[in-house]
């Protein structure tokens, strides 16, 4: 009879490759190996052949860049999604589509198990069961890292015994991840949050103090929400994030030093660089401003915040989100136009917008000639507008003559 099988996510490091052995022995399945390329630097072919070394019965690999960039971070962007005003949540967007490619193996495989190489402790093990199993409540998943007792020593010896290559360099105090949205570093030093992160921990961003001397600046063109071309050049979102990345980091853009809330309570301390996002977030709140009204604005930043709580704590693939993006989508009709964002020493500045939408009416903007507001007529809307105000005041007693004078001398 032939064993069970279970659909693992891996990565190729030391975690989910000792996890393929550990699966076949410990669980008695039949490992088949799933690796998705969100952007993370990975050679796919490498990563195959390691896994099917390693033991895996099978190994399946997909290229999801634009899938990553057109159907997560995109709707993520048109929400301005900034986990606790600052984490762009790359790492967050990735778990529910590498979710979805697991059940996708696991219903072409006939696997009934999917597992992952999250510890206990992270907020990752609650992405992955919970977009595997949102999509397909059947399946029961499995985290090896939370149930083994290893250390980091006694993992390489138990690859060592079952013949799975362990990279001789030595291995970096850091724990990282990375995808086309940014990439999140962790652990070694920076576990005390009172010292500033040391400039080896980044690996996208030069230091802004080592940043040119002169200012770059980017032409986002944006159509209803969505980045559509950069400096007049049409791009696809996946390229574009890619090429933003390289301009914006080279100018020390989207460094972010957060302490951070994780979903099961306890705090981190998580350093990020995310150069494309940190512009992008800048360019397209610019261009909200300029065409949208400000009830919905101001609506839309409480949408915004429980978006991204929900994105951070695994619940991509529900109910909420989907009512979520039911309200955010025709909110983007409009947001159509091109920003010009400034990259200077660290900082992205949104020097310049445009739209065929656009609000900004000159002739009600301006202090100049050609002026066609009529100010006469504020002041008897600040009559009407403040007369909750002055009653509250006048009830007090304070001046009750002065309060039930008209502020309007009478004509
Ligand atoms: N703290 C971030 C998050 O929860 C980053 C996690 C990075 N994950 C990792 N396995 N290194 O989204």
């Amino acid at each position: 009879m032939s064993r069970a099988k279970v659909v693992l996510a891996y990565s190729g490091g030391l975690d989910t490759s000792v996890a393929i052995p550990w699966l076949r022995e410990e669980k008695g399945l039949d490992v088949v190996a799933m690796t998705v390329d969100v952007g993370q630097p990975v050679d796919l072919e490498t990563v195959r052949q390691k896994a099917l070394a390693s033991g895996a019965v099978a190994a399946y690999v997909a290229d999801a860049k634009r899938e990553f960039a057109d159907e997560f971070v995109a709707p993520a962007l048109r929400a301005n999604v900034l986990y606790e005003g600052v984490y762009p949540l790359s790492t967050a967007l990735a778990r529910p589509l590498i979710g979805r490619h697991m059940v996708a193996v696991a219903r072409q495989e006939g696997a009934s198990f999917v597992a992952h190489g999250c510890t206990g402790k992270g907020n990752d093990q609650v992405r992955f069961d919970l977009s595997t199993t949102g999509l397909a409540p059947d399946l029961r998943v499995i985290a090896p890292a939370r149930e083994w007792k290893m250390t980091r020593e006694e993992e390489v010896a138990y690859a060592a015994r079952h013949g799975i290559p362990v990279e001789a360099t030595k291995k970096s105090p850091y724990s990282t991840d990375e995808n086309l949205w940014g990439r999140s570093v962790e652990c070694g030093i920076l576990e005390d949050p009172a010292i500033e992160p040391p400039e080896e921990v980044y690996g996208w961003t030069t230091s802004p103090l080592a940043a040119p001397e002169a200012p770059a600046y980017v032409t986002v063109a944006f159509e209803e929400g969505r980045p559509v071309g950069l400096d007049g050049r049409p791009l696809p979102f996946h390229q574009l994030i890619e090429q933003l990345n390289r301009t914006a980091g080279s100018q020390g853009v989207g460094r972010i030093d957060h302490l951070e809330s994780r979903v099961v309570g306890i705090k981190s301390r998580e350093v990020y660089e995310c150069p494309a996002a940190t512009v992008l977030l800048e360019a397209h709140r610019a261009l909200e401003a300029l065409v949208l009204p400000r009830d919905v604005l101001d609506f839309k930043r409480s949408v915004e915040q429980r978006y991204a709580n929900l994105v951070y704590d695994g619940l991509w693939f529900s109910p909420l989100r989907a009512a979520l993006d039911g309200f955010v989508g025709p909110t983007q009709t409009r947001v159509s136009g091109d920003v010009s964002v400034k990259l200077f020493k660290g900082k992205a500045t949104v020097v310049g917008r445009r739209s065929p939408h656009s609000l900004y009416q000159t002739a009600l903007a301006t202090y100049s000639t050609g002026d066609t507001f009529r100010p006469e007529m504020s002041e008897g809307f600040i009559y009407v507008w403040g007369l909750p105000a002055r009653t509250w005041a006048a009830v007090e007693g304070k001046d009750a003559a002065a309060t039930a004078r008209p502020p309007i001398a009478p004509s």
